[in-house]
Order: C-alpha cells, then structure tokens, then sequence
C-alpha cells in the first residue's frame, strides 16, 4: 500500500522557529524596511529577492536567459544542471556571493530585471531556494522578506507582514534606486515593468505573489522608511514572544 501523503510534512520540515516573513509586491519598501528591522531586534535579514537574482545572473551569464524570456524558453535540463553546480551564500553584511563572486552590485541591473520574474517561475529554482532559505534560518532568528516567505518557505513564521503600497509611490521609489545605481529608465517604463512583474508574480502556478492569511497588512504609501520601520517594530516586539528593542 502505498504511504499517505501528509498535507503537513512541508510545513513540519520548515525551521518553526524565529522567523518574522515579510512579503508583498516589487518596491514596496520590504528590503530596507527589512534590512532596518532586522537590524533592530538583533535578528539576521534574508533577502530572497537577491537569491532569485543571484541565480537569474548566472544564467544569463551561462547564456541560457536571454532577457525578457518566457520560462518555456528556458532548457530545463541545463538550468538543472546549472543549479546543481551553483553556490549563493548572503554574508553578515547582506552582501551576495555567487560562486564565491561578490555580485551583490550585479543584482540590479535591468537584465536580471527583466530576466527574473521568469526563473522565478521555474520549479527547480524555487525548490533550491527555498532549501536554502530554510537552511539560512535554522538555528538563527531571521527576518525573511519575498513574494512566498509567509505562505511556502515559512508558513509557520511567528510573524507576517504584508507590505504594500500605491503603484506610483513604488515606482518612484524603485526609479531612485535605480538612478543611485546610476541607471535611469524613463517613469513610465518604470511603472510598467512593476505592473509586468506583479501580474507575473502573482500569477505564476508556483508559490504565486500572495497575502497570508494570517499576515498583518501595512499600506506604506505616505510614510518615510523610519514610519514604516517604527510601525513595524512596535508589532514584532508585541507579538512575538522573546524580541526586545535594542534601541538603535
Ligand atoms: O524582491 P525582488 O524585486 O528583488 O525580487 C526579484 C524577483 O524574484 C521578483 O520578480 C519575484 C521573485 N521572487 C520570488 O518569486 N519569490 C521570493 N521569495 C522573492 C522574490
């Protein structure tokens, strides 16, 4: 007789511990905020975003992404092979190693923009991170930030947030990170790449871009990064049993 599937093993092999999940839509403030929230209760801060970056890059360099490709374009069995071969390690300082390469200012460029949304659709990629986020959280208290962190890769998480904001008010603030990286698409091009990315995301079949049941949401558009970090803070330390204010 064959075993019974149990509904449950996927949640039973994820770290039940520690772990506040932010998700939410593209330039919602969730890295910073994140960055900053982590950095105020003591806790490490996982940007998986980058991971799925990391990887997009490395195909792109492999020549196995051409830019703006649909995931079906993709050769599965490369790309598998590829992943096999891959290390990403995120160090204390938040910095991306890929391959023991720091790639962390790479990550941005408008190639992997465009390239992203369909490598995060692939199975095989999201099944290498998530292991690897998992693995990133064992044993340390962790503030995860994604499109699935609250629903796949943590659904036990002692704390969700969703964090959103008006399209325009994240395309603006996703044009001046651009520009400080010294790239400057026109404001247009921004909000429809966000727009693409978001309907892309959220309407993938695996781990799509989407809210929680149980998280808490928080509509950024309006507040400054430290309203938003404060807003955030005052939750965790709330509700999560163990975190204290370091008063940074
Ligand atoms: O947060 P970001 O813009 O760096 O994310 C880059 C892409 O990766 C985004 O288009 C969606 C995808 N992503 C995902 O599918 N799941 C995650 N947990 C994080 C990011």
């Amino acid at each position: 007789m064959s075993p019974v599937p149990d509904p449950s093993a996927n949640a039973a092999r994820e770290v039940p511990v520690e772990v506040v999940a932010i998700d939410g839509p593209a330039g919602a403030g969730k890295s910073t905020v994140a960055k900053r929230l982590a950095a105020a209760l003591g806790w490490a801060h996982l940007d998986t975003g980058a991971m799925f970056r990391a990887v997009t890059l490395r195909l792109l360099e492999d020549g196995l992404l051409a830019p703006g490709a649909a995931p079906s374009t993709l050769d599965g069995a490369a790309v598998a092979s590829t992943l096999a071969t891959l290390t990403i390690a995120i160090d204390d300082a938040g910095r991306v190693w890929l391959d023991g390469r720091d790639v962390t200012a790479r990550l941005r460029e408008p190639a992997v923009d465009a390239g992203v949304s369909a490598v995060a659709a692939l199975g095989a990629v999201r099944e290498r991170l998530r292991e690897a986020q998992r693995d990133f959280a064992r044993g340390r208290p962790t503030v995860a930030e994604g499109r699935d962190i609250g629903t796949v890769v943590f659904p036990r998480a002692a704390f969700k947030i969703w964090l959103d904001a008006d399209v325009e008010e994240r395309a603006r603030r996703r044009r001046a990170d651009l520009a400080a990286a010294g790239h400057d698409p026109g404001a247009a091009d921004v909000v429809a790449d966000l727009v693409r990315r978001d309907t892309y995301d959220s309407s993938r079949a695996l781990a799509p871009l989407t809210r929680a049941a149980d998280a808490i949401a928080v509509d950024t558009t309006g507040l400054s990064i430290d309203e938003v970090v404060a807003k955030l803070r005052a939750l965790v330390t709330a509700r999560v049993p163990g975190t204290r204010e370091l008063h940074r």
